[in-house]
């Protein structure tokens, strides 16, 4: 697949089906991401594939339980905002957000980051990011996911056997499987309306008004 196919249509692909991701594909995703840098080059990552149906059922428990807790927490009054706006783009996105906490068990694949000694927190993130590319270049969608690792980080490492005495803590979990939709560009505000030029708030000296990448 072509890397800008890759970088504009990896898309947070809540909806999949139940058909299992193969191994030779998990295992070219794993071997992409573990290809991304990490700070001093520390490589303090550590990656859990879960595809056994009981250990699914109760991570979806899990899943929903961190899921209404940050709807009637962080995120509490967000759906209403966004009705009222009519912002039918961010009510797809809760509307996907749901799908899949309701049927997060039907997830074929989960792959869980975890880290340590990383005051940064950043470092396992360009490998989050370099194993969905890989998925999506197999077709496979993933979504990156952290309500887990915000509310339930405790119950999960205990449930996995995960060596928390030696500082492993969940960074992400990233549901996996063949998408049920079709793949699609990812829109976004265009990158002049988000970036400066030399001091904060002046405008760069270009402007991208189009996708530079749409083919779709
Ligand atoms: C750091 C991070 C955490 C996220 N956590 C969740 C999550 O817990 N659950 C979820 O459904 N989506 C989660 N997402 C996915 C975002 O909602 C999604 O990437 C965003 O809405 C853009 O969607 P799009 O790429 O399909 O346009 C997360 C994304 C990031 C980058």
């Amino acid at each position: 697949m072509e890397l800008n196919e890759a970088l504009y249509t990896t898309r947070a692909m809540r909806r999949v089906k139940p058909d299992p991701v193969p191994d030779d594909v998990v295992a070219a995703m794993l071997d992409a991401a573990i290809r991304a840098p990490t700070g001093s080059g520390g490589e303090n990552w550590r990656w859990l594939t879960v595809t056994d149906r009981s250990t699914m059922t109760a991570l979806a428990e899990m899943y929903r339980e961190a899921y209404h807790l940050l709807n009637t927490t962080m995120y509490a009054g967000k759906k209403e905002q966004a009705e009222a706006r009519n912002d039918q783009r961010a009510l797809r996105v809760m509307s996907s957000s749901d799908w899949l906490a309701e049927n997060f068990e039907q997830v074929p694949l989960v792959v869980l980051a975890f880290h340590r000694n990383d005051p940064s927190g950043a470092s396992i993130y360009p490998a989050v990011w370099s194993l969905m590319l890989e998925a999506r270049a197999h077709g496979v969608g993933a979504t990156l996911t952290t309500v887990l690792s915000w509310f339930k980080n405790d119950e999960v490492c205990a449930m996995l056997d995960v060596p928390t005495d030696h500082g492993w803590t969940n960074a992400a979990a990233v549901t996996c499987g063949y998408p049920l939709g079709r793949w699609g560009l990812a829109t976004r505000k265009p990158a002049q309306a988000v970036t400066y030029s030399e001091r904060w708030g002046a405008a760069p000296t270009w402007s991208v008004d189009e996708p530079l990448w749409n083919e779709y």
